[in-house]
């Protein structure tokens, strides 16, 4: 894999997020470009390239952060990199399957959209899942008791929707961290 393009691609997620806070910023594409590389190891078929510049630029489009269309901030950066088009296309296409709202139930085509979602759903769960659910709620107005109801309608099913065998054994202790919190906040709340 051509190092120096990762490098440019996280200097520019740096730029790009600049200013943002909470759940989606340029830690949270650090981190899901960490767990996916993890998930790519034991999957040997993947195209390691498109896994990690998908998992680094999969919020790059998010409509809740940035007014683009068809995936333009992800696209210009990786058209100025000199990224091959046919490339780019496989890029985009990984990134447009990850959305859980938006591809609830349904399960990407491809490997390397696989890998990716799997690992933006890890940066879900655990202490980290629970740190973003907060923030996230505590920007969009939510009371905490809102936020923890999110944990029962979205994060404890994530384990169930993961893709791969690694990812699965991932989510495990994050999974059992998500319920072990649940328990003590509730059990907090009616003292
Ligand atoms: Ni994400």
């Amino acid at each position: 894999m051509n190092d120096a393009i990762i490098t440019a691609t996280i200097s520019y997620i740096r730029d790009l997020f600049h200013g943002c806070f909470g759940g989606h910023d340029a830690a949270h594409s650090l981190r899901v470009y960490r767990n996916a590389l993890r998930i790519a190891e034991g999957e040997p078929d993947c195209d390691m390239e498109i896994v990690a510049l998908a998992a680094l630029l999969h919020d790059a489009d998010d409509h809740k952060l940035f007014h683009t269309e068809n995936n333009a901030n992800a696209r210009s950066f990786l058209t100025a990199q000199k990224v091959a088009p046919e490339k780019i296309e496989r890029i985009c296409e990984a990134i447009n399957t990850v959305s859980f709202s938006q591809n609830r139930g349904k399960r990407p085509e491809t490997l390397e959209g696989k890998i990716v979602q799997d690992a933006d759903r890890l940066d879900a769960l655990g202490a980290i899942g629970v740190a973003r659910t907060f923030a996230y709620g505590g920007e969009h107005g939510r009371s905490l008791d809102e936020s923890v109801a999110h944990f029962h309608e979205k994060l404890l099913l994530l384990k169930d929707e993961l893709n791969t065998e690694t990812a699965r054994k991932l989510a495990e202790p994050r999974h059992a961290f998500l319920e072990q919190f649940l328990e003590e906040y509730e059990k907090e709340s009616g003292e």
